[in-house]
């Protein structure tokens, strides 16, 4: 079993778009171990994106990431993290596939509803960035 680190970011949380990624994320076997609700800082958003420091839209993303709650989990199944990639669909909701979460409710780039680590070593990192072992019942 593998485990990832999911983010229903502000625009997901704002819209009222919880129920349905869980949702999403339970009809295909992928369990969550751990979840709570974050009002990140600006500072803790840029810790968090760190990986992005140098990119130009880093300042717009952290203050996107900061500006209300957003809802962290620990998800495992078997494949997680490309499972939960699968279903999130690609960074750009326009090269998304049909039926995926931001093809389905994305409305830009930054603004695309979820987050996933994208390898074993970010979710590590993304995981213990927000849970501690006591957190997360897996
Ligand atoms: P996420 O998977 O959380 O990883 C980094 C985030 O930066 C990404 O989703 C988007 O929300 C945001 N972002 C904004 N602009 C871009 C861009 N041009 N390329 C990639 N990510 C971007």
């Amino acid at each position: 079993m593998e485990k990832t680190l999911s983010i229903i970011k502000p625009d997901g949380v704002s819209r009222g778009l919880i129920g349905e990624v869980i949702r999403r994320f339970e009809k295909n076997d992928i369990r969550v171990i751990a979840m709570k609700m974050v009002w990140m800082t600006k500072k803790q958003a840029k810790g968090f994106y760190a990986v992005h420091e140098k990119r130009p839209f880093f300042e717009s993303l952290t203050d996107f990431m900061s500006s209300g709650p957003a809802v962290v989990m620990v998800l495992e199944a078997d494949n997680a993290i490309s499972k939960n990639r699968e279903l999130m669909g690609a960074t750009n909701f326009e090269e998304a596939e049909e039926g995926t979460i931001r093809r389905d409710f994305a409305t830009d780039i930054e603004k695309n509803v979820v987050h996933g680590s994208d390898s074993p070593e970010t979710a590590a990192f993304e995981i213990s960035y927000f849970f501690n072992a006591f957190e997360i019942a897996g």
